[in-house]
């Protein structure tokens, strides 16, 4: 069985095709993130105007990767929330579109879920041998950790469509605390991986940022270290609180940034992976695993692996960030489990839809 996986929700234009939930086909993503970086975030109408442009060319591209026909598809998944709603719009009027002129069976995914489910691929054709998947499918029960730009959750599914949310964020998602800082340091959008880079020169242990205290245990929160970033760097270089964030980077040395970027890197991720040891140790899964932008970081890897008693499998980077082959995998439990279809002609999209 195979499934071909539409993913707008944001600013890359991907598709991807699986097999059987488990064997990568093809992997076609094409972001708009350059366009972006000059805004230092993403803007929405630019994001929406570039799927436009892309879809049918990516879509092909993917089919092409995959050596299929539109006869070898047995169904179509598409993205239909949480996100950008023009984004969004782009993905699900191709899918809709697609599933009735080539009169397919089509799927509506909720992108937060699927990002858990790039760990169920373990296998990938010879043209995609450059991916480093992991040996086996994740068990149930299984801990999710979901660290994205749009979402910080913890969820523990016992099986297939049946999962608990834990904890998340109460503001910020961890990638979007990531990007915040990095505009502080003047590095450019998307943050996550330049901050990266910065911390490799730096010390983790120069600022002792504070992690918050919340009501329900597996919740989070990032505005009190983004905050205390913002403090620290306007000390480094001698000014008041109300010296404009803006005009810190300038300011700061090499030296200060990379010690600040590593000290936030730390603490970011200690915050996420103190709640998943936690329900570890309560709900005594089988199977951890991460998904989402953030779950790219070698420092959350290293710092899961070193703390969880249960050996962690990691998916290839590519299959963190967005893509349409996690939408595509999602699309095949949802086959193989007999999941509702949606209706080609008025499945509508769910900006805000949670898990
Ligand atoms: O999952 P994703 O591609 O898009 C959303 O669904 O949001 O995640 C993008 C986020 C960005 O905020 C980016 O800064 C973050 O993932 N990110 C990272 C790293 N690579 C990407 N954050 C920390 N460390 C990284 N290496
Ligand atoms: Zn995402």
């Amino acid at each position: 069985m195979r499934i071909l996986g539409i993913e707008t929700s944001c600013d890359e234009t991907a598709c991807g095709i699986v097999e059987d939930g488990k064997r990568l086909l093809s992997n076609v993503v094409l972001s708009s993130m350059d366009l972006h970086a000059a805004y230092g975030g993403v803007v929405p109408e630019i994001a929406a105007r570039s799927h436009i442009e892309a879809i049918i060319p990516v879509i092909r591209q993917s089919l092409q990767q995959a050596q299929c026909t539109w006869d070898d598809i047995d169904g179509i998944a598409v993205t239909y929330g949480a996100g950008l709603g023009g984004s969004l719009l782009v993905g699900v009027m191709t899918a809709r579109t697609l599933a009735i002129t080539k009169n397919k069976p089509l799927y509506a995914i909720n992108h937060v879920e699927a990002h858990i489910y790039a760990n169920f691929l373990t296998d990938a054709a010879p043209s995609l041998q450059d991916y480093v998947l992991p040996k086996h499918q994740p068990e149930f029960p299984m801990l999710g950790l979901i660290v994205s730009g749009g979402h910080s959750q913890l969820v523990l599914w016992r099986g297939h469509f049946d999962y608990t949310l834990l904890g998340q964020t109460q503001d910020d998602a961890i990638g979007e605390a990531f990007d915040k800082v990095a505009k502080v340091l003047g590095l450019p959008y998307p943050g996550g991986p330049n901050i990266e880079r910065a911390a490799e020169h730096g010390d983790p242990y120069a600022f002792n940022f504070p992690k918050a205290k919340m009501p329900n245990k597996y919740d989070y929160s990032f505005s009190g270290p983004k905050t205390a970033v913002l403090r620290a760097a306007q000390q480094q270089i001698g000014e008041s609180h109300d010296f404009p964030s803006h005009k810190l980077s300038q300011r700061l040395s090499e030296a200060q940034k990379a010690n600040i970027a590593a000290s936030f890197q730390r603490i970011a991720v200690e915050t996420v992976v103190d709640k998943t040891i936690m329900a570890y140790e309560e709900g005594k899964p089988l199977s951890v695993v991460i998904g989402g932008g953030v779950a790219s970081s070698p420092e959350l890897r290293r710092q899961l692996a070193q703390r969880l008693p249960i050996e962690i499998a990691y998916t290839d980077r590519k299959l963190c960030t967005d893509n349409g082959a996690m939408i595509a995998t999602l699309g095949c439990f949802h086959m193989l489990h007999n999941q509702p279809v949606a209706d080609p002609y008025k499945l509508a999209i769910s900006p805000n839809l949670s898990m």
